[in-house]
Formats: C-alpha cells, structure tokens, sequence
C-alpha cells in the first residue's frame, strides 16, 4: 500500500469507518500484515523500509481519527438539529443614554417649532469665536481651553455648537429656529465632573420683535416637558460674548423637589443651560440686520441633562462602553 493511497480514504457513516479500521489498523489488518513480513526484509534494507512503514502507520492513524471528527462534525450540523429546542436568548442593543437624551431634547424643541442644523466639528477660528464675538485674547482661544488642529490659519475642534449657529445665520435670513446638536472638544483633564468631549444642544430663534419674554417660555416649556410639569426655571443674570443681556437657567432640583440635598448642595436648585439674547455684534457678523431683527440662543450640555435624569455619578461612564452601564438603560428605550 502507499502512502498516497491514504489520502484517498473517506468515511461518510461510522460503519464505513469501522470497516477502515479493521482493514488498515486491527490485528489482521494491512500494517500487521506488512509488519509481519518486515522479518523478511533484508538486513540492509531494513531501516529504510522500518521508516517507510512507521510512516504509513502514523498517517492512517492520523487519517482515521480526522475522518472521525468531520464525521463527528458533519452528524452536529445535521443530524442532531433540534427544530424545537429553545433558541439562546438574543441580546438587543440599547441605545447609548445621551442618544436618549438628546432624542428627548430634539423632540420637545421639535414639538416647539424647531429644526435641526448640523455642522462640522472640526472648525475654523472665525464660526467658533470671531462671528460669535470672542475678544482677540479672549481665555477660550487659548490652546490650554481649546485643542488645535493647526495654527496660522487656526484650525481646531469646535468647543461649542454655536459653531453651528453662524453657519446657519450665514446662509439663512430670519425667521430662524433652529437646534444645533453636537459633540464638542475641550481641553480639559479628564475626571469624574470633566471630559475633554462632551454634547450640546443649542438653539437659535431669530425674527422680528422677538423677545426675553419669549425665550423665558420657551425654556419654561422645555423644563417642563423634559423634568415633569412641576418643575420650576429661575434665570440668574450671567455673560457669554455672544448673547446680551445673558443668563444662567437653574431647575428646581429634581431629585430632591427643591428641598435640598447633596446632588443641588443644598439649594434647591441646578444649573442647567446658558441663554440671552443675540448681541447685535453677532448678527451683523453673520449678515443678519440688526436694527430690523432680534433673536435668542440658548445652549445646553447632554451629560448635565442626562445626570439629572438618571443620576450618573460619573462623566466617564458615558464613554467606556460599559455593557453592564449601558445594559441599565435597556427599558429607557
Ligand atoms: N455656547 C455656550 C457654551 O458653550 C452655551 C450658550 C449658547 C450660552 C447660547 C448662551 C447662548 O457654554
């Protein structure tokens, strides 16, 4: 027999591969025979023929125990399929908390008139701070607040969505409403309270006779929709170079009910977004008349909603990717 031969050998049932083994491996089989003969081999020849024949034993061994498990494979596949077994449980994805949020957000503002607008998150120094009226040596377009892409002409990682709001401005003419979700970069160190990337909604309400009046209702209508309808605003004077007057919008704390606890350090009350009306500045810089129209913006960060929500403790959680964390949120969905 040659080696080649043992190639050759197939076994489609375990009966067919018995009748293999018997013919090749058992005691009357073929190598037994061939090894009884061995005595007469001639002394010369034998180690080579000794060689030859260990060959042929191992590669049928070999060949045998190969066909056992395609055949062992071949039988799981077909042959044991339970049709009614129950099947493994699928495991469905969630939706990560801040989609959620951010989901919430865009629809009550969507409810409220609103329409969504989108930009790049890698900028130029002029739709981040110049249209939105930073001072030349304002502390933001310090590399220390600002990651840079290159310098000269700056380029860099937008470290709001008001980015979006020029954009807009600067290809529309009023009446405006639009939403700006996003992600944005700050260079910060990275710890429980601060990352060096988080999410924002702004919006941007543009038109003639538009007032604080209206931007007050608007964000009361929000809070409301979004942390029950008890909730309480209270807006506290603040500044941002591109809104004037501004301010700062607290929520009654909605963990405690405005009581006071650990979470608002014993207030009553949280901060939530920054607001006030367009400074004319703006509006000029981005084409927009300012003695014909008047407008509101306000922006608000995801993680800070999506905190008073479900009371993440920790900012990173939001971007590890944890299945256990993200696994919590699975009836939210
Ligand atoms: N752009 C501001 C920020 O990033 C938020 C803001 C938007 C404040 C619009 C007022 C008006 O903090």
């Amino acid at each position: 027999m040659l080696l080649s031969e043992v190639d050759g050998l197939t076994a489609a049932t375990p009966q067919e591969w018995d009748a293999l083994r018997i013919k090749y491996l058992s005691k009357k089989g073929v190598v037994n025979d061939l090894m009884a003969d061995f005595r007469n081999v001639p002394a010369e020849q034998k180690r080579e023929v000794g060689m030859k024949l260990n060959e042929l034993k191992t590669a049928l061994q070999e060949k045998l125990a190969a066909l056992k498990e395609t055949m062992a494979a071949s039988e799981d596949n077909h042959d044991d399929l339970d049709l009614t077994r129950t099947p493994y449980p699928v495991r469905l994805g969630t939706r990560h908390p801040l989609t959620l949020v951010r989901n919430e957000i865009i629809d009550i503002f969507s409810r409220l008139g609103f329409t969504l607008a989108d930009g790049p998150e890698v900028e130029d120094d002029w739709h981040v701070f110049g249209s939105m009226n930073f001072a030349d040596d304002h502390p933001a377009r310090d590399m220390q607040d600002t990651f840079f892409v290159t310098r000269q002409p700056d380029v860099l990682l937008r470290t709001h969505t008001s980015s979006v709001q020029s954009r807009v401005m600067e290809t529309m003419q009023p009446p405006i409403r639009v939403i700006c979700p996003g992600r944005v970069y700050r260079n910060e160190a990275i710890s429980a309270r601060a990352h060096c990337f988080f999410h924002q909604v702004e919006g941007l309400y543009i038109d003639k006779n538009v007032s604080f009046a209206d931007l007050k209702q608007v964000l009361l209508t929000f809070a409301r929709e979004m942390f029950g309808a008890d909730t309480k605003i209270r807006l506290r004077p603040s500044y941002f170079p591109f809104t004037e007057p501004s301010a700062e919008m607290d929520i009654s704390c909605n963990i405690c009910g405005g009581k006071g606890c650990a979470f608002c350090k014993q207030t009553g009350w949280v901060e939530i977004l920054g607001c006030g009306m367009v400074d004319p500045n703006v509006l000029e810089a981005n084409g927009i008349d300012s003695s014909i129209y008047t407008g509101y913006a306000f922006g608000m960060g995801v993680e800070r909603i999506t905190n008073l929500k479900y009371q993440v403790k920790d900012l990173r959680m939001f971007s590890e990717n944890d299945v256990r964390f993200l696994e919590e949120f699975q009836s939210a969905n």
